[in-house]
């Protein structure tokens, strides 16, 4: 099985994979800068919440690297809160971002650290504390996940995601998708449906790409054909397949577990919930805010109209026709069989069940 590296740092390079260009181009960029790295997150280069926040970390150094020998511990200190906060600007919603930001820049802030170069080596340092343990998350995840398929997953049937929460959006297995590698790992092949997630298309360029390179079984459906295909085989699918659960991730979960994620994630809730079908989200526990009480306190990405006027270069729609674009919608935690986190499948209550993050 072979998962892309979405972030990498070796050598004093900080090292992406533009998402932007997938599936057709496989480019790798090097980010020298935090105003690189700001771009590279808002136009989703780099996107998917766990992997927003490690970006996020690397870009906290990157824009204290150059910060010269000589410079004062309050110096060093003011010029990091700077960045964390412009960094911090980049996009709304995943948790994972501030939550990372926040990290590095208290961590450097609580140190008696003093001179400006073991400040910098110590905010590195932080950053890639960060991506080892998102790698050892995803695997806690996909090892719970995968356990909790053995027992509710049907021989034979698929599950369903939305969005990419894979290896693409992490900087290990994934989450959505963790269970479904960990899987393959023992022995079993899960095929999965895959979510086509207008109008980004994170889907069928993302999820689509990442399993089908890691040689899971994938069918792609728009978004519109998730009823009929929960509905069961009665129209022949590629694979006659009936799905046996969803697995989503997640941007951000409140206290009381209605969660973020990907629009269209709502929708695909209400239709686990009218089939029947066991509806998971996977989530590390740094996406789990338990400073937000419910979903009506998460903050949702409004995105540029182009993204709905057009399909790739070729504009679809009116010019000057209204447009509702938001990036995210929240979806009641009464919707959830389970959180799958790192320690183990959470369930409800949840305002009992998360308190322990
Ligand atoms: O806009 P994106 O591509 O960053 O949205 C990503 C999602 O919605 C993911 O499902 C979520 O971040 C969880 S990633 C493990």
């Amino acid at each position: 099985m072979s998962l892309p590296a979405t972030l990498e740092y070796a050598n004093g390079k900080v090292i992406l994979l533009d998402q932007t260009r997938l599936p057709l181009e496989k480019i790798f960029l090097e980010i020298n800068d935090a105003q690189t790295m700001w771009e590279a997150i808002k136009v989703l280069r780099v996107r998917g919440a766990p992997a927003i926040g490690g970006a996020a970390a690397f870009g906290l150094w990157l824009g204290v690297r150059e910060i010269v020998d000589g410079t004062t511990r309050a110096e060093f200190l003011e010029q990091l809160q700077t960045v964390r906060d412009y960094l911090a600007t980049s996009r709304p919603t995943a948790v994972n971002l501030f939550w990372a930001l926040d990290r590095v820049n208290n961590a450097a802030k609580n140190s008696s650290l003093q001179t400006a170069g073991e400040l910098k080596a110590f905010v590195l340092e932080e950053a890639l504390s960060i991506q080892r343990e998102d790698i050892e998350m995803c695997r806690a995840i996909g090892e719970h996940g995968a356990n909790e398929l053995e027992q509710v997953l049907p021989e034979g049937s698929s599950i369903l995601t939305h969005c990419n929460a894979g290896a693409l959006a992490t900087m290990g297995l994934g989450t959505a998708l963790a269970p479904v590698y960990v899987a393959l790992e023992r022995g079993r092949a899960i095929h999965v449906f895959a979510d086509e997630t207008r109008p980004l298309l994170q889907g069928a360029r993302i999820t689509a790409w990442e399993l089908h390179e890691a040689g899971v079984p994938v069918t792609l459906i728009t978004d519109n054909m998730a009823a009929t295909v929960m509905r069961g085989p009665r129209i022949n699918s590629s694979d006659g397949q009936k799905v046996g659960a969803v697995i989503v991730g997640t941007d951000r979960v409140a206290a009381n577990g209605d969660f973020a994620n990907k629009i269209g994630t709502y929708g695909v809730a209400l239709l686990a919930r009218a089939h029947g079908i066991p509806f998971y989200v996977a989530a590390p526990s740094s996406t789990i805010d338990l400073n937000t009480a419910n979903g009506d306190g998460i903050e949702i990405e409004l995105r540029d109209r182009d993204e709905v006027t057009s399909f790739g270069a070729r504009v679809t729609a009116p010019a000057g026709v209204n447009v509702f674009n938001p990036a995210f919608d929240v979806t009641p935690g009464n919707l959830v069989t389970g959180f799958i986190t790192e320690r183990g499948v959470m369930r409800a209550p949840y305002l009992e069940s998360l308190k322990q993050f």
